[in-house]
C-alpha cells in the first residue's frame, strides 16, 4: 500500500497589479447622474483603477504573478500550474491561464480559470488547496483578475460607479506537514445557490449562446458586449446575512473561536457590507483589510489585492491567523481560514 505523506498549503508569495489610470468619483460624475458623495456614503469607493485600451485581464494577472513570484523569491520554471479566477477572460478560449503561461514563458503545465465571479478567488484557494493536499503540486500560482470595466453599462449608474479593473496573485507551495511547526491553510467552506441567479449577472453577448426566451432579452451595451446588471439592494441583504453566515460556519467547522482572528481580508463590494461582517465577528475595523475605497469592486482580484495590500504594509505576522470571504454572483460565496506562515 502507497503512503502518503500529510501535506500543508503555505502561502509563500504575494503580489498585485493595478492598471495606471485612475477614474474619481467626480470624473464618473461627469459621465452618468451621479456624485462623489452618493458614491462614498453608499459604497465607500472614492475611486477605481482602469486597464488600458491595449492591456487584457492576463497582462494585469501576469503582472500581479511576476510580483508574487519575485516576493517568493521563484521564477515560472518552479511552478507546476496557474489557475486563474476570472469572470471577464481575455477570451470565450483558451483560457486566461494558459495565456498568463505564455506571458510569463512557462510551458507544459497545466494552466486553468476558474468562474465563481467576486468568489473566485476563494474558490480556486478550497480548490487548490484540496489538490495540493492531495498530493498533485508543489507549487501553484493563484491569481485573480478582472477587467470589469470591459462588462459595466457605463450609461447605467447603479452599477458602473461600483467596480473596477485590477488583479492579485499568491504562490501556494506544498510542505509536509509539521504538527510542532502550525502554518498554512487550515480550510475552506463554499456554498451556492442559484436560485438568486437573476439577481446578479452579465448575459452572454453571443445570442446563439442563450437557448430560449432569454435570447430575446439579451442586453447589449454600445461596445456589443455583456453587461453587468444588478439588483443592488437585494444583493446586499442576501450578502449581509450569508457573510454573516459562513464566517461563522467556517470557524466552527476547524474548532476556532472569533476572538483568535487577527486578520478579517474580505471582498470588497460595499464598505458596509465589511463592516457588517467584522461587526458580526466583534473584529475592530483596523483588523480588517480594506481597499474598497481606492479600488473599487474587483471581483475576483479583490480578496488577493486586500491581502497584497496589508501585506506590503507589513502588517502580517508570523502565527497570525487570516480569514478571508467573498460573496458574488450565482449567488456563490464562501471563505478560507489561512495561519500565516511567511517570514
Ligand atoms: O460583489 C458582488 C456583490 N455585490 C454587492 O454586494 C453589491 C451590493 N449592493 C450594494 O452595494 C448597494 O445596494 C448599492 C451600492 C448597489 C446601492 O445602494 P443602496 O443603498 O442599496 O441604494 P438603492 O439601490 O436602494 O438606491 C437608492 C437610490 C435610488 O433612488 P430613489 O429610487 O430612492 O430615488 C437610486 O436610483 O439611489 C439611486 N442611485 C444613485 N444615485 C446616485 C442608484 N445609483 C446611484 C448613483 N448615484 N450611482
Amino acid at each position: 500500500m502507497a503512503l502518503y505523506k500529510e501535506m500543508t498549503t503555505h502561502m509563500i508569495g504575494v503580489g498585485g497589479y493595478l492598471p495606471e489610470r485612475v477614474l474619481s468619483n467626480d470624473e464618473l460624475s461627469t459621465m452618468v447622474a451621479t456624485s462623489d458623495e452618493w458614491i462614498r456614503e453608499r459604497t465607500g469607493i472614492c475611486q477605481r483603477h482602469i486597464i488600458a485600451k491595449d492591456q487584457y485581464t492576463s497582462d494585469l494577472g501576469a503582472e500581479a504573478a511576476k510580483q508574487a513570484l519575485q516576493d517568493a523569491g521563484l521564477t515560472i520554471d518552479d511552478i507546476d500550474a496557474i489557475v486563474v479566477a476570472t469572470t471577464t477572460p481575455d477570451l470565450i478560449f483558451p483560457s486566461t491561464a494558459s495565456i498568463v503561461q505564455h506571458k510569463l514563458g512557462g510551458k507544459d503545465f497545466p494552466a486553468w480559470d476558474i468562474q465563481a465571479v467576486c468568489s473566485g478567488f476563494v474558490y480556486g484557494l478550497a480548490q487548490v488547496d484540496g489538490m495540493m493536499r492531495g498530493g498533485m503540486f508543489n507549487r501553484v500560482l493563484l491569481i485573480g483578475a478582472e477587467s470589469m470595466s470591459r462588462i459595466l453599462d457605463w450609461q447605467d449608474r447603479s452599477t458602473c460607479v461600483l467596480f473596477g479593473d485590477g488583479a492579485g496573485a499568491v504562490v501556494l507551495e506544498a510542505r509536509e506537514s509539521d504538527p510542532n511547526h502550525e502554518g498554512g491553510m487550515i480550510g475552506s467552506v463554499l456554498h451556492c445557490d442559484g436560485s438568486y441567479r437573476n439577481l446578479l449577472m452579465a448575459k452572454h453577448s453571443h445570442p446563439g449562446a442563450v437557448p430560449g426566451e432569454d435570447a430575446a432579452n439579451l442586453y447589449i451595451d454600445s461596445a456589443g458586449v455583456a453587461a453587468v446588471e444588478m439588483k443592488g439592494n437585494e444583493v446586499f441583504r442576501v450578502a449581509v446575512t450569508k457573510l454573516g453566515e459562513v464566517v461563522g460556519e467556517v470557524l466552527d467547522k476547524y474548532g476556532i473561536k472569533q476572538s483568535e482572528i487577527d486578520w478579517l481580508v474580505p471582498h470588497q463590494a460595499n464598505i458596509r457590507i465589511l463592516q457588517a461582517t467584522a461587526k458580526k465577528l466583534k473584529m475592530n475595523q483596523d483588523r480588517m483589510a480594506v481597499t474598497v475605497d481606492r479600488h473599487a469592486n474587483t471581483s475576483s482580484a479583490s480578496v488577493p489585492l486586500a491581502l497584497n495590500h496589508i501585506y506590503r504594509e507589513g502588517k502580517l505576522k508570523l502565527g497570525q491567523l487570516l480569514l478571508f470571504e467573498a460573496f458574488g454572483g450565482g449567488f456563490a460565496w464562501g471563505a478560507n481560514l489561512v495561519r500565516w506562515s511567511k517570514d
